[in-house]
């Protein structure tokens, strides 16, 4: 039974032991953030951190701060805090680039990895870059290179003794729904073939055990769950198994065994260390990785419990208090196939969203109807829920949302 009553809803808040985590996040007043999917709040410590990079580190530290403030190790450093939050042991992970790069490195080398197999396998729907970069590289690749992307319900039957690898996004990036990491994963591995997750609507959401459901590589983007800024650098995952054999399809200065010594020949560096290219983004990485104690002392079962009560409020609030206005729910209704976020179906979403923001309630829209509504369980109240579905009640009853200045359309969705 799904609880509905403001009063009941803040109850909720006043026991719940995530709630002081709110604190750490720098909300405005009067916002209602529910896109902390696309990108996160701000961590308060985050925006210290900043100055103290700027002004201390960089400026009064100079170059001696690639050893002095350990600015070199800062790929590792962070890794090592994702690791735990993906089920990864920290030699496993790396900081460094955006996921689209990530993805490509990953997916050269699973290739290398399965040279008699040419096809990558992939879901239609997956997210556009993981399929721009997968069609990519197999172009550049020639055939007999292939990229197999099918609808997520054939997965199962596109996996054959000619596939190198299977790359999918555990939470679709539109409606929320998750894949079975675990049953694909073993499919796959069934077959001969790899496995390579792109965790970027997960990783701080849920928990994630890459170990247990034995994911041969993964990425992820450090700017939506994980908080570290927009643009902030992404995470590559490779499993221990494949560290002495994977090769590095950029060879990178940064990736060799000795950097500094400057040699003419590349080697690449033991383990993870080689899928690192050019020098860090020192204050990107920074951000990130203050942002990322947000996660001190949490534990990811809490975190996922409050991210289905969130869900589950959410979507009983719309039925209940904006029937009537052809709302669709596209987010699947069971919880454990559903991410940290909810999305509603209407043809005229765009509007609604942008009448929503302009009350202060920020979700987004998703072409060519999806109203897209993160919930961020280290700072989203249940009170927020339902003082969020008031406001859409509100657009959708006075007909607010068709003033013409809600269908402009901005460049950023
Ligand atoms: C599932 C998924 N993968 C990859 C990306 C893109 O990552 P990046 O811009 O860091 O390359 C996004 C961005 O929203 C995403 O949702």
């Amino acid at each position: 039974m799904v609880v509905t009553s403001r009063a009941a809803l803040a109850a909720l808040d006043d026991a719940d032991p995530l709630a002081p985590c709110r604190a750490r996040f720098a909300l405005p007043d009067g916002v209602i953030y529910l896109d902390g999917n696309s990108l996160g709040a701000l961590p308060k410590a985050a925006a210290e951190r900043a100055a103290h990079v700027v002004g201390q580190e960089w400026g009064e530290g100079l170059i001696r701060s690639w050893n002095q403030a350990d600015w070199i190790n800062l790929p590792r450093r962070v890794a090592a805090k994702i690791a735990p939050l993906i089920g990864a042991r920290p030699d496993e992970v790396i900081v460094a680039d955006s996921t689209s790069i990530n993805l490509y490195k990953l997916l050269a080398a699973a290739l290398r990895l399965k040279p008699d197999r040419p096809v990558i396998v992939t879901e239609v729907d997956n997210f556009p870059t993981d399929l721009y970069v997968a069609e990519g590289l197999v172009r550049w690749l020639d055939a007999p290179f292939e990229l197999r992307a099918v609808e997520r319900n054939a997965l199962g039957a596109a996996l054959d003794d000619r596939v190198a690898v299977l790359t999918l996004t555990e939470i679709d990036y539109r409606t929320g729904e998750r894949h079975d990491m675990a049953a694909l994963t073993r499919a796959a591995h069934e077959k001969g073939a790899l496995v390579l997750w792109d965790l970027s609507h997960s990783a701080g959401a849920l928990p994630i055990d890459l170990e247990a459901v034995e994911a041969d590589f993964a990425v992820g983007c450090g700017y939506k769950y994980l908080n570290g800024g927009p643009g902030a650098p992404a995470f590559l995952y490779a499993a221990r198994r494949w560290h002495k054999t994977i090769e590095p399809v950029i060879a990178g200065w940064m990736g060799h065994a000795t950097p500094f010594a400057f040699g003419t020949d590349y080697v690449p560096a033991e383990g993870i260390g080689r899928f690192l290219t050019g020098t860090p983004s020192v204050i990107a990485l920074s951000l990130l990785d203050t942002a990322l104690d947000a996660f001190n002392g949490i534990d990811l079962r809490a975190l996922r419990a409050k991210s289905i009560a969130l869900t589950e409020t959410f979507i009983a609030l719309v039925e209940e208090r904006c029937s009537g206005h052809g709302l669709v729910l596209a987010s699947p209704r069971e919880a454990p196939s559903r991410g940290s976020q909810v999305a509603f179906r209407h043809e005229q979403g765009y509007q609604m969203m942008q009448a929503l923001i302009a009350r202060g309630v920020i979700g987004d829209f998703r072409a060519p109807d999806l109203m897209r509504f993160g919930f961020a369980p280290l700072y989203v109240r249940f009170a927020d829920v339902f003082d969020a579905v008031e406001a859409l009640a509100t657009i959708l009853e006075t007909g607010e949302w068709r003033e013409p200045r809600f269908a402009r359309l901005a460049t950023v969705t």
